[in-house]
């Protein structure tokens, strides 16, 4: 799909607001689950906390170093990820792998509200890593939990 210009400063504009006024940027005092995460091509790195209580992630924070699409990506993630089952996280994880990789992608099950403002990273491939990374932490992060319970 290709994306007018209106769409694509529009999606530009989100994706600079997450960068310079981050959501859930922070780190927790108490227990949380961490994971820490880098990008191999650039260095750059997050580290995502999450709160999971009876197999939901109750809330979420960042801290990190890294270009727009990264930080932005992980403010959208952790906003998106609040409230919702191990699974439906990961499901949601899956969609986006689907919209980086320009497939088709499901936009029904889940509100995805701002992170579709990153469908365009798909179109530069260089950038995809950046904007996985925080998603990367996330699933490695709640496998281990569902591994735990197994
Ligand atoms: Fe390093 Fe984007 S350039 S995460």
């Amino acid at each position: 799909m290709s994306l007018g210009n209106n769409l694509d400063t529009l999606y530009r504009q989100v994706i600079m607001d997450h960068y310079k006024n981050p959501r859930n940027r922070g780190e927790f005092d108490g227990d949380s689950l961490t994971v820490n995460m880098n990008n191999p091509t650039c260095g750059d790195r997050i580290q995502l906390q999450m709160q999971v209580e009876d197999g939901k992630v109750v809330d979420a924070k960042f801290v990190g170093e890294g270009c727009s699409i990264s930080l932005s990506s992980a403010s959208m993630m952790t906003q998106a990820v609040k409230g919702l089952s191990i699974d439906d996280a990961l499901k949601m994880s899956e969609i986006f792998s689907d919209m980086m990789l320009g497939k088709d992608y499901d936009d029904k099950t889940f509100d995805l509200g701002d992170i579709e403002a990153l469908q365009g990273v798909a179109k530069f491939p260089a950038r995809i890593k950046c904007a996985t990374l925080a998603w990367k932490a996330m699933e490695k992060g709640l496998e281990g939990q569902k591994e735990d319970k197994e």
